[in-house]
């Protein structure tokens, strides 16, 4: 029970002993190698029953949640989230840390983790916000825990200390924590940081994110702001979120003018995610929209249906704005995909690894906003680390100029909608009892109970925007291609 295994046979072996009941905790107790106990933890804390032995467990547990050995450590925290008393339990244990010394880095890992998964439980909640109140890492693991979590938090007892630190302490951590739990009492103060030019655009526009009414209207520094992101091609992470809260805003009419010319230079991504988002505009706003798109680069690469549907909220008039221009695209489109092969070919024949990979680093095409290679880029869709093993010149290319043509599995579009009425369209990320959690373009999460969940649809549709390949030359996209190729 102690030999180092390979994971299968960790498994096969678990199971035996599952099975068979083999083990209790009485083997547990006496037990003195840490990799044993790890093993023992996770097969009783599955097939114990009776509850004074799940006691025993659980108790074990709570003693083994710093433990040296990752296993075990891992399985502790595990056995933990999943007990009954999960909150009494995890937040005795963080009240006793909280008042011993500074945690050590295990016991920080430790608290980050099941604050995340408890941080809705009143033991747990009381514990964060002891944590809020100290210095240094413990309490920006507090705010990551309070960031990350799922499902409705008793936020109360931590306003005083997250406003006190929007005084004190501000980060990107503490807008993600009050993001989550988001307040008119906050408001004025993030107000005044998001207006403040001396700060970094990306920090503020997480305040912006974080305002109680992160919504609808938007003040003139927060719209000027927000604009700026826009127009700023080289941060596409900051870009596309300053999109999408552009999109979810009920923009006046002087705001439109100024917005749409500056969105119909931004990315497929940017604009395919104002037409999901878009609030209601009249039919005469709606006009001035569909003239601006018609005059898009990139018209052609929005998924058509997509175009269909959010013109469709208007009366015909309006989608005739746009159409001879929106059927044009279209059918250059169709011409594109018959050049597939011969871009492959150049790819092949003269396309530069060292270039390509010079592009995507510099956020080229915002690649990096949704893929990782290596630590750089974010995870949205698959990481591309090993892509050239797998996929050849021409699929490569396909997968950039026609994401939706070639779906990588496990990636699939959903679109989600609420009670509310509204449209949420995303990758499915979890579900569970809390509900289901979803993942946008911008890599922001959002959890929709069950109760509210009217329907859910799979979608034959990317998350990735078609057309990216625009942001290049054609000698570009060779070298990008050929630089993914070699990724092996
Ligand atoms: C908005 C997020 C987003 C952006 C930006 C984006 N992608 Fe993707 N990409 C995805 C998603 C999601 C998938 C998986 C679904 C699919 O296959 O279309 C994907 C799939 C792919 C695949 C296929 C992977 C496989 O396993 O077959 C490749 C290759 C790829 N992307 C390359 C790129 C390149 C190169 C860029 C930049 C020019 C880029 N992507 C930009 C989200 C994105």
């Amino acid at each position: 029970m102690d030999k180092p295994l390979d994971a299968f046979l960790e498994h096969a072996a678990e199971y035996a002993a599952m099975k068979t009941q083999a083990f209790g905790v009485k083997e547990l107790q006496a037990s003195t190698s840490p990799r044993q106990q790890a093993r023992l933890l996770r097969i009783l804390s599955q097939v114990t029953t009776k509850s004074d032995d799940l006691a025993t467990v659980y108790d074990f547990a709570a003693t083994a949640l710093d433990a040296a050995e990752p296993a075990l450590a891992a399985n502790a925290v595990a056995a933990l989230g999943m007990a009954p008393d999960a909150d009494a339990r995890v937040g005795k244990v963080f009240t006793d840390w909280l008042a011993a010394s500074a945690p050590s880095d295990r016991r920080l890992r430790a608290f980050e983790q099941l604050g995340t998964t408890l941080a809705g439980g009143p033991r747990v909640a009381e514990a964060l916000a002891v944590a809020l109140s100290k210095q240094g890492p413990v309490r920006q693991v507090a705010l990551k825990a309070i960031a990350n979590s799922t499902g409705k938090l008793p936020d109360q007892q931590w306003r005083p200390a997250l406003r006190g630190l929007l005084d004190t302490d501000v980060s990107p951590t503490l807008f993600e924590a009050i993001t989550r739990v988001k307040h008119r009492s906050f408001d004025a103060r993030i107000n005044a940081i998001a207006a403040d030019k001396a700060r970094p655009a990306a920090l503020r526009l997480r305040a912006l994110l974080a305002l109680s009414d992160a919504g609808s209207k938007l003040s003139p520094a927060a719209f000027d702001l927000l604009l700026e992101l826009l127009a700023d091609a080289g941060q596409a992470g900051p870009r596309i979120e300053a999109a999408r809260r552009l999109a979810e805003a009920q923009l006046s009419d002087a705001q439109l003018d100024r917005f749409l010319p500056v969105l119909m230079q931004a990315g497929p991504i940017e604009q395919a995610d104002f037409l999901r988002n878009q609030r209601k505009y009249t039919p005469e706003q709606g006009k001035r929209i569909a003239k601006a798109f018609a005059q898009s680069p990139q018209l052609g690469t929005l998924q058509p249906d997509e175009v269909r549907v959010a013109f469709a909220k208007w009366p015909r008039p309006v989608f005739e704005v746009m159409e001879p221009a929106f059927n044009a695209a279209l059918a250059a489109t169709e011409a594109k995909k018959s050049k597939l092969d011969a871009l492959a070919q150049e790819a092949v024949r003269s396309g530069r690894p060292e270039a390509g990979a010079k592009l995507f680093a510099a956020g080229q095409g915002a690649c990096l906003a949704c893929h990782q290679v290596g630590e750089v880029g974010r995870a949205i869709g698959p990481n591309l680390s090993r892509i050239g093993a797998i996929r050849t010149e021409r699929e490569l290319i396909e997968s950039i100029l026609f994401p939706s043509n070639t779906l990588a599995r496990d990636y699939e579009l959903h679109a989600v909608v609420t009670a509310d009425a509204r449209n949420h369209v995303g990758l499915i990320k979890s579900r569970g009892p809390d509900g289901l959690v979803l993942m946008d373009a911008a890599g922001q999460l959002q959890t929709l109970p069950p109760t509210t969940v009217v329907s859910e649809t799979q979608l034959e549709t990317s998350l990735m925007p078609g057309g990216l390949d625009a942001a290049f030359t054609p000698t570009e996209l060779a070298d990008l291609v050929a630089w993914l190729r070699s990724l092996r």
